[in-house]
């Protein structure tokens, strides 16, 4: 190969920029050339590109977000063309072409489960493509962890650590609603290094009457309690609380409201003064953090090794130590922990830590 393109598509994250870094790295010390292609799929099917030297590349792996720009809408099998009638046509051939007429013989996408899919499509129409996945939400089965979860752990921790100390001064339950879609990774694993002491995930629905009783005890016994709850986290019996649906995206649905919605319902059942606070896209900002930008690098690499010889139709993963790959998942599933097995809730349970169940 003599040319290739890379992407960054769907919700940005922490680390992305590291990925790219050793994409492009990897291919000048091959002689090879990179096209970025910008703001995610729009700028595949637009033809937005430019030029990735090792110039350009220097020092992004400590900026948060993608310097390619991202989206988290567009899918070139599925593309918006007319909003007014929402009238979509497939733009994968017309995006591939644009490619190859620039030389480009093989891509780079780094993604969550959304932007893979559409990268197997590229893959299977005649773009030889290797997908790197990332999220904060780490709820890919093709890498524990994914690129980004590290740096968000970091974040939900330096924020709850913060709604702590006001938490204890003014003897107050606070409630903070914490990313992670479908996947309670996120919540669970921020929500215990913060010292969380109710996490509600939404791999277990909580009943509220027991939350109330629990946070009164919590409440005589320090002053203060801080719950930890997954956006998609719902009530027994009850549904997720969506904030919006967002008709042309892929991913319709954005979750929100939950903990304003559940700190209202503690005030009224405890009659403890409760605050809430949606921590947001905090979460996925700011400097990724070392093993973001090490394992982001590593993965980058192994993407580009893997597609250079021709060992494309791969997703690249690392599971502990090892760097992995699966071919391109046919169906789009989103991995949730399994709550009755999963080795941090058993730690968490062990240590007082209440899941509403
Ligand atoms: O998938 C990453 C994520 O940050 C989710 O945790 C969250 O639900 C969603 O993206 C938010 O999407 P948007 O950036 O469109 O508000």
């Amino acid at each position: 190969m003599k040319k290739i393109a890379i992407m960054t598509a769907g919700g940005d994250c922490p680390g992305l920029n590291a990925a790219i870094k050793a994409v492009v790295l990897s291919a000048v010390q091959k002689g090879i050339e990179v096209v970025g292609i910008l703001d995610g799929y729009k700028g595949l099917v637009e033809g937005y590109y430019t030029d990735l030297t090792k110039q350009s590349v220097e020092n992004i792996e400590i900026l948060g977000g993608t310097i390619l720009g991202s989206s988290n809408k567009e899918c070139p099998f599925y593309y918006l063309v007319d909003k007014a009638n929402m009238k979509y046509e497939d733009k994968t051939d017309e995006s591939i072409k644009k490619l190859k007429d620039m030389g480009v013989e093989g891509l780079i996408v780094i993604g969550g489960d959304g932007t893979l899919d559409s990268a197997r499509v590229l893959n299977e129409r005649g773009m030889p493509t290797v997908g790197i996945p990332k999220t904060i939400d780490n709820d890919m089965e093709a890498s524990t962890p994914t690129i980004g979860f590290s740096t968000a752990i970091g974040n939900v921790v330096d924020a709850i650590s913060k709604i702590r100390t006001t938490a204890y001064s003014h003897r107050r339950v606070m409630v903070a609603e914490i990313m992670g879609r479908t996947s309670g990774y996120l919540t669970l694993y921020g929500g215990f290094a913060s010292g969380a002491d109710i996490i509600l995930l939404p791999e277990k629905d909580y009943d509220l009457d027991l939350v109330c009783n629990k946070l009164k005890e919590i409440i005589k016994e320090k002053r203060c309690a801080i719950v930890a709850v997954s956006e998609s986290a719902k009530e027994i019996g009850k549904s997720e609380t969506i904030a919006k649906i967002i008709s042309d995206s892929f991913e319709q649905k954005r979750y929100g409201g939950i903990a304003e919605k559940l700190a209202k319902e503690i005030e009224a059942k405890t009659g403890i003064e409760t605050r809430h606070i949606v921590l947001g896209h905090i979460q996925r900002g700011g400097t990724p953090n070392p093993m973001d930008i090490i394992q982001a690098s590593q993965q980058g690499n192994y993407a580009f090794e893997l597609l250079i010889n021709g060992e494309n139709g791969f997703i690249v993963g690392i599971k502990g130590d090892t760097l992995t790959k699966m071919e391109f998942p046919k169906e789009r599933k989103a991995r949730q922990l399994i709550f009755d097995e999963n080795p941090l809730v058993k730690t968490a349970k062990a240590m007082g830590i209440y899941f509403g169940d």
